[in-house]
């Protein structure tokens, strides 16, 4: 009996695409001329927002590149897919915003990766969204801006990415002040779009008043299921209203995508020749040819 690493078995490809995606990175992305700063929001719990974050962010480190991710949201499940500790108590981003420490300070490397460092959060960032704006406190929705400017001015960072929680308050807008990109992960389920509406109207806002570079350049569709119309009607009228902001790559469904996390990884390390791992690689390169000439605003 013989085995032949046909392309046509399904395991072939798979073993192919880990082996693309272990050697086949370093250095294929363009590093944008400036930092690009990037923040990735949608007030829906469940969307994908923190996989993804995750998940570009890995992708961008294992091609060589810095990378730095903010985890802004207070259950600190970006912190928990990096192998990052954040029992409470922990510095992290909650210092950073009340406490005023710096972000170089607190930075942790994730796991098994030289250029991914995160900013890890923990459940004290819940009293940060009451903390923000006491009373004569005009100053506090530029905090992230002001820690995330100092931080590239003393380091080499190429990308950094902010996780936001489910939610508009005021640590979103925060990250929404401190960033000229919003990137948008929409699930394919019925009600994707239900909330965009509010999403843009606060987007809007926040340019108007508080930071006029400030724009939805990137959607990403997540948990796309191929066997069902609606994800694929799904896909279709996200692309109909958002235009060639929405990314060709589409991340579907994938189980090593929601396993990765609970071993503390990304699904690019933890299999690598997964569907969610290609598709999260497709992504992220399509974000890195998009910025190379580092526009963003
Ligand atoms: N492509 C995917 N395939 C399978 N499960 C996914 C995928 N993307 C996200 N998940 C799972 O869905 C849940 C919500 O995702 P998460 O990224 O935490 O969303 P959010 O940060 O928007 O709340 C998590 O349990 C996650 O593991
Ligand atoms: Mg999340």
């Amino acid at each position: 009996m013989s085995f032949s690493l046909d392309d046509d078995t399904p395991l072939a490809a798979a073993a192919k695409a880990a082996v693309y995606v272990r050697t086949g990175l370093m250095g294929t992305f363009p590093a944008p001329a400036r930092t690009r700063v990037m923040t990735i929001v949608n007030q829906k719990g469940g969307v994908g927002k923190t996989t993804t974050a995750v998940n570009i962010a890995a992708t961008m480190a294992l091609s060589g590149l810095n990378v730095l991710l903010i985890d802004l949201d207070m259950q600190g499940n970006a912190s928990t897919a990096l192998g990052i500790e954040h029992e409470e108590g922990t510095p992290g981003t909650y210092d950073v915003l009340i406490e005023g420490a710096d972000i170089a300070d607190l930075v942790v490397s994730a796991e098994g990766f030289e250029t991914l460092k995160c900013l890890p959060a923990t459940i004290d960032l819940a009293g940060a969204e009451r903390e923000l704006g006491g009373e004569n406190d005009s100053e506090w929705p530029y905090l992230l801006k002001n820690a995330i400017e100092s931080y590239v001015a003393g380091n080499d960072v190429d990308y950094i990415f902010i996780d936001c929680p489910p939610s508009l308050g005021r640590l979103t807008v925060n990250a929404l002040v401190a960033v000229s990109e919003v990137l948008v992960p929409i699930q394919c389920e019925f009600y994707a779009l239900e909330g965009v509406q509010q999403l843009m109207q606060t987007v809007d806002l926040v340019r108007t008043n508080l930071n006029p570079h400030l724009e939805i350049s990137t959607i990403l569709l997540t948990m796309f299921q191929g066997s069902t119309n609606l994800s694929a009607q799904v896909a279709q009228e996200v692309r109909a209203f958002f235009g060639e902001k929405v990314l060709e790559a589409v991340i579907p469904r994938n189980i090593y995508v929601a396993e990765a996390p609970s071993h503390g990884q990304s699904v690019m390390t933890y299999d690598p020749g997964s569907t969610g791992a290609v598709a999260y690689l497709a992504a992220a390169r399509e974000i890195a040819e998009r910025g190379k000439n580092n526009g963003g605003k």
